[in-house]
């Protein structure tokens, strides 16, 4: 068999197709390595969302030339976001990469790898293509948690993202075909799924017939076997009470939601086109705590965004105050080629970003570290993932609220096992816990 190197940046839905790139190649004799000396094909999977990460990318195409000078036989490709966004520029600054291929290309890989071959010379795929849902994956792959990409794409146009270039159109798979994708990874061993997409909460509307995540919910609690479900990440434009509800009475969807916020100021928001504002972006928290009181909320934040003054720095810090999330993500504003915003007057020096992104780390750290205070005392829900990191004799899991708990499962708990275990010590950023017998108060899974 010959040997597949896969280098995966970037989001949770790379993740996932590099899995699937990967079965896919598996099917024409290509065995996964952990090792990129030993590969005859290294395949870079990346993410075009910040600079930074492409920068990381042409480092690493940087140090690839290295490799194949030595070895010019190693076929070397890059696909994801980039692929899509830089082909040009991919060829100028790394002319020694065999392969582009863009995320509508994946599921035609053996035959484009097979191509570059074939001819000796560079490949590029970054047209348009149909959207299929690929099951393929690599032996390796069973596990307890699995990412399943219910859709692609998104049509938001939010000025600082690339997203919409780089994934292209909203397009959905169909419930049955999540659901039957759901079912053999739970044959396989898997008890919680993540439904992905980038706007994932605009899911099905383009189905005919149309439908939504709520339904999609329902299909997948079905499945027998499964014990949670996540998703992720939602958009507050097409936030639904009926999406809530469902959120609210879905057995196995988790007490968990990530609703991204990027700015608590209307005026940054309005330049931003979020299509919210901060009262309505409230008015959403509210119902999701109206309707599951004790539910995670993570967030996603950007600092600054062109033309964002001390007092739109400060509704945002307002807005961490006000919602006390469980978790936050800080991003520094990075102008991407071709968003609107890279264009935008008021660009914001460097430092007055870092300095704001290190204030804002200091007030969501606090409003999570209080959120996690609460827990104490508490009797969770942890679904067993394996050996604690820190104490290979303790057992580690995540309650249904996403948080890590560290236990000692006295012999008598294996991973994959749900088991029930009070909190006695809350830490930056896990729990410790004891294992108790039966559930009389398990707040995170009170159904
Ligand atoms: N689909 C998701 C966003 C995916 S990108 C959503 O609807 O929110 C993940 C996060 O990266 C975004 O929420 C945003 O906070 C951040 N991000 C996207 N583009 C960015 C940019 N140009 N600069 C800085 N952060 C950015
Ligand atoms: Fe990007 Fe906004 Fe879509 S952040 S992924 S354009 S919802």
């Amino acid at each position: 068999m010959a040997k597949l190197h896969l280098i995966t940046y970037g989001c949770q839905m790379n993740e996932y197709d590099s899995e699937r790139v990967a079965g896919l190649l598996r099917e024409h004799r290509y065995e996964l390595t952990e090792n990129e000396a030993d590969a005859d094909l290294i395949l870079v999977n990346t993410c075009a969302i910040r600079e930074k990460a492409e920068d990381k990318v042409f480092s690493k195409l940087g140090e690839l030339g290295k490799l194949k000078r030595r070895r010019p036989e190693v076929m070397v490709g890059v696909m994801g976001c980039m692929a899509q966004l830089h082909k040009a520029e991919i060829q100028r600054r790394a002319p020694q990469v065999d392969l582009v291929f863009g995320s509508p290309a994946i599921a035609r890989v053996a035959d484009l790898v097979a191509q570059a071959r074939r001819e000796g010379r560079p490949v590029l795929e970054t047209g348009e293509g149909p959207l299929v849902k690929i099951t393929a994956r690599p032996a390796s792959a069973s596990r307890l948690k699995a990412f399943v990409t219910v859709m692609e794409g998104c049509e938001k146009h939010c000025t600082f993202c690339v997203v919409p270039t780089t994934r292209g159109r909203e397009r959905s798979h169909p419930p049955a075909t999540i659901a039957a994708e759901v079912r053999e990874l739970v044959a396989e061993g898997c008890r919680e799924v993540t439904l992905l997409g980038q706007t994932v909460n605009a899911y099905g509307r383009d189905l005919t017939p149309p439908t939504d995540l709520a339904a999609l919910f329902a299909a997948v609690n079905d499945v027998e076997g499964l014990a949670r479900i996540r998703f992720t990440t939602s958009n507050p434009y097409n936030l639904t009470p009926r999406l809530i509800a469902a959120v609210r009475d879905v057995p196995k969807v988790c007490e968990w939601f990530h609703l991204p916020l990027q700015s608590g100021s209307d005026d940054v928001l309005a330049r931003m086109n979020r299509g919210y504002t901060h009262a309505r972006y409230l008015e959403l928290i509210d119902a999701l705590r109206d309707a599951v009181p004790d539910i995670s909320l993570s967030t996603d934040l950007i600092v600054g965004f062109p033309g964002e003054t001390e007092d739109d720095f400060a509704a945002t810090l307002a807005m961490v105050e006000r919602v006390q999330y469980d978790n936050v993500f800080v991003f520094r504003y990075s102008p991407r080629p071709g968003t609107p915003a890279a264009a935008m007057p008021g660009q914001i020096p460097a430092e007055v970003k870092a300095a704001r992104n290190a204030r804002l780390l200091e007030a969501t750290t606090r409003a999570a570290h209080a959120r996690s205070a609460r827990r104490l005392g508490e009797t969770v829900e942890v679904l067993v993932d394996g050996a604690a990191k820190k104490n290979a004799g303790e057992l580690s899991g995540r309650t249904r609220c996403n948080r890590i708990v560290n236990f000692d499962g006295q012999g008598r708990v294996a991973v994959g096992d749900s088991v029930h275990v009070r909190v006695t010590e809350v830490l930056p950023h896990s729990l410790r816990g004891m294992l108790v017998a039966s559930p009389e108060e398990a707040v995170c899974s009170s159904r």
